[in-house]
């Protein structure tokens, strides 16, 4: 299985094989790129994942020993993402699936992050609950089996890494804000300033974040220019604990309501060392098991994409299509996966 990812400012392309597993991987970053704005510039993300992802998929299938004659399906991001990124993936995979009169697969972003824990543990079983914590989204799910995932809760607004990359940037931290805010946190100390929690006693599952950003924008006017080195490391820490504070209490609770006792968490959010430790302590008190995705496929990965295709065709979940026909869904939501 050839898969390839472009949804946003990664370019992924990765070979897994259903018996011998990962065979390469390689992976561009766009951050250099879009540093400069604060952000990702979609327009600017297209036209990079173009200059990248052939010679991505060159790099790999060489260290892999393999020729695209090798390959049994193409796999791709369908969507959810950036719709000009997309395009590009979707594109080429169509293309190199022509080229080599093999069949073609769309996969969701968000199911390949899912699943990706189970590169690095195969043998971890349905049910348990999903914490998935990315850029764009934040949500917890209950897995039932595969592609079988109800939304248990979700935010209502800012997901938790625009949080950490909003209140990173009113810190005048760099894009993106997550890890270098995590970085500046471990010189903070506990306990000087103190941050509201948003709606961690709320009865439902759901999360809010963007009050916490006004918090922090708050914190940032008042102390003016007392907000010396050690005050934004205080408060990078602060930020860091009421985030991750909400994310664990949350986890905890969907623990508890569905009574099931293993949680897995994905999405780059996940890569996070603070939410680690707390996630491992409420998980302890309950008697479940935690599953993390090694660091490096917490964020944007060409690996989950070829994986979680593999998996749905062995399931028979799926059916690769032959011919040059593609598409992509920027705008796609977990529950309707079961039909696909
Ligand atoms: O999953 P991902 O690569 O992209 C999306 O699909 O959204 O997640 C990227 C997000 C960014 O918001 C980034 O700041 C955050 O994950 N992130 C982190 C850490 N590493 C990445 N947030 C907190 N701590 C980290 N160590
Ligand atoms: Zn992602």
């Amino acid at each position: 299985m050839l898969g390839i990812e472009t949804s946003c400012d990664e370019s992924g392309v990765a070979v897994y094989d259903s018996r011998d597993g990962l065979l390469g991987h390689a992976l561009h970053s766009q951050i250099a790129l879009h540093r400069d704005y604060g952000g990702v510039v979609p327009e600017l993300a297209s036209r990079d994942h173009i200059a990248r992802v052939l010679p991505l998929v060159d790099a790999v299938l060489d260290d892999s020993r393999l020729r695209l004659a090798d390959i049994d399906v193409v796999a791709y991001t369908r969507g959810p993402g950036l719709a000009g990124a997309l395009l590009v993936g979707a594109g080429v995979a169509a293309a190199l699936a022509m080229a080599a009169g093999k069949p073609l697969l769309g996969v969701h972003h968000l199911e390949g992050h899912l699943l990706s824990p189970l590169l690095s543990e195969p043998a971890l079983e349905f049910p348990f609950v999903a914490l998935l914590v990315s850029g764009g989204h934040t949500m917890l799910l209950e897995a039932s089996s595969l592609g079988r995932y109800e939304l248990l809760g979700e935010t209502v607004d800012d997901a938790a890494g625009e949080a950490f990359d909003k209140s990173a940037k009113l810190l005048g931290l760099g894009y993106p804000g997550g890890p270098e805010l995590a970085r500046l946190a471990a010189h903070g100390r506990a306990g000087a300033f103190d941050l509201p929690r948003p709606k961690i006693h709320s009865d439902d599952l759901d999360f809010s974040f963007a009050g916490l950003k006004t918090a922090v924008l708050t914190r940032v006017r008042q102390s003016g220019e007392a907000l010396d080195e050690q005050r934004r490391a205080d408060l990078a820490a602060a930020t860091q604990e009421a985030i991750t504070d909400v994310l664990a209490a949350k986890a905890a609770a969907a623990l508890r309501r569905s009574g099931l006792r293993t949680l897995v968490v994905a999405g780059g959010v996940g890569a996070n060392l603070r939410l680690r430790e707390k996630l491992d302590a409420a998980c302890a008190r309950l008697g479940a098991r935690v599953h993390y995705p090694a660091l490096q496929w917490c964020t944007d990965n060409g690996p989950m994409i070829a994986y979680a295709a593999c998996r749905r065709l062995q399931a028979g979940l799926a059916q690769p299509a032959q011919g040059h026909a593609f598409d992509i869904q920027p705008r796609w939501d977990l529950s309707e996966l079961a039909a696909v």
